[in-house]
């Protein structure tokens, strides 16, 4: 499935089996050739039961080792590795070593989180490769496969930003989504859109499934989130 956005502010899908362009329905299965694609039922299950992750429950944790652990599984799941820049599969003591070396280091040049719903941990966020000097990192963001859809991705990009900009001192905030990663361009693409960023193409940026995939790499501004902010007041 190929995702973009309409002129007119809806998803536009197109079918990757017979190429068949349409508005994106509340249902797997194309109107044109009727292939129903497994990637795609759970998230327009969610659409079409209308659930939606309010704001007011979501907010951001240190991350325990547990969280990590969860957070490893969902990053092994089939559907979210051709998303990841390093696409293996991560043992419980690669991700005990990383959790203990990085996460746990107050000096390295990165910062995580958990995020949560009330009571439950419904997924992982970052800043990486900070650069004090320049005021800038890169955001990393991974929802559990079973809430795609939910609208926690769009809340916990906020409470990063919250951070960055307004406590942490950044003025720039990056990102790059390979478009070997579909349903992560129509996301990172509705977050450039709600915060005025801007996206530019990085070519050749990863080697998958036989082939060499471009980059949306997008740059989101601590400007731009202050005059939103200032909009929203
Ligand atoms: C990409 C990811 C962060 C999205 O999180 P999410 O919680 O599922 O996304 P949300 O429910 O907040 O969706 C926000 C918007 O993104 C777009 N979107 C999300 N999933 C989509 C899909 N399957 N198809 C089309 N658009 C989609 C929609 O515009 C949606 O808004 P809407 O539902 O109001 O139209 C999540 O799927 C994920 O963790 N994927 C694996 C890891 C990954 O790819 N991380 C990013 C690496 S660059």
């Amino acid at each position: 499935m190929r995702v973009e956005r309409a002129t007119s502010g809806g998803l536009i899908v197109t079918c990757r089996y017979c190429g068949d362009r349409h508005a994106l329905l509340a249902q797997a299965a194309c109107p044109a050739c009727g292939v129903v694609d497994e990637s795609d039922v759970q998230y327009f299950a969610h659409v079409a039961q209308g659930r939606r992750a309010s704001a007011e429950g979501i907010h951001l944790r240190p991350p325990t080792l547990a969280d990590m652990q969860r957070a490893r599984e969902w990053r092994n799941h089939p559907d979210v590795r051709p998303g990841l820049r390093t696409p293996f599969m991560l043992t419980s003591e690669q991700q005990e070593w990383w959790y203990r070396e990085v996460v746990c280091d107050r000096r390295a040049p990165s910062r995580w989180w958990a995020v949560y719903d009330g009571e439950e941990h419904v997924g992982v966020t970052g800043l990486e490769g900070i650069q004090w000097e320049n005021r800038l990192a890169e955001i990393s963001l991974l929802i559990d496969p079973a809430r795609a859809g939910q609208g926690y991705g769009r809340q916990a990009v906020r409470l990063v930003l919250e951070e960055a900009f307004e406590r942490m001192g950044l003025l720039t905030v990056t990102g790059e989504c390979y478009e070997s990663n579909p349903v992560g361009i129509a996301f990172w693409r509705r977050v450039v859109e709600e915060y005025g960023g801007e996206v530019t193409t990085l070519p050749r940026r990863k080697w998958w499934s036989g082939r060499l995939w471009d980059a949306m790499w997008f740059t989101l501004t601590a400007e731009a989130w202050g005059e939103r902010r200032k909009g929203a007041a």
